[in-house]
């Protein structure tokens, strides 16, 4: 009888959690914002991001560009936000960042600020 090797089985790939969008936010974000109620840094604090209005906290001086923006964050914005910020709110404030082309990172990334929010 013949035992069929392990390496014949194709390993599970690790499932994308909000982990790994975890570690995205770190690189990409977290030099200017955190995701915490009322803490804003260089950046307004993402708590309760998608649902949120654009340029709607009241305690952060947001350019004019982002507080005319006449808009709601859901998960779509977001990601042409995080892709490409000036094609979204043109004028923005948000620099410098240069962007996240990968659209894997982009989700892992959304993932992570979804489950931070209450
Ligand atoms: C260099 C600092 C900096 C980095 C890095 C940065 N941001 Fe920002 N972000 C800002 C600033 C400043 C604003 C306000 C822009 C304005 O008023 O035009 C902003 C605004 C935003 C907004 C709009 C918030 C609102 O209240 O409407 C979102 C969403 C956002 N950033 C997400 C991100 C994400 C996600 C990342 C990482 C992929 C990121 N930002 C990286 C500085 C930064």
């Amino acid at each position: 009888m013949i035992l069929l090797s392990s390496s014949a089985v194709p390993q599970e790939p690790a499932r994308a959690g909000a982990g790994s969008g975890q570690l995205i936010f770190n690189n990409a974000c977290r030099t200017c914002h955190t995701t915490k109620e009322g803490d804003n840094r260089l950046g307004p604090n993402l708590h309760n991001i998608i649902g949120r209005k654009a340029g709607s906290l009241p305690n952060f001086g947001y350019s004019s560009a982002m507080k005319g923006a006449d808009f709601v964050w859901d998960t779509g914005k977001l990601d042409s936000f995080i892709a490409k910020p000036d094609e979204v709110v043109p004028g923005n404030n948000m620099k410098p960042y240069g962007g996240l082309a990968s659209a894997e990172d982009r989700t892992k990334l959304i993932a992570f600020l979804q489950s931070t929010s209450d």
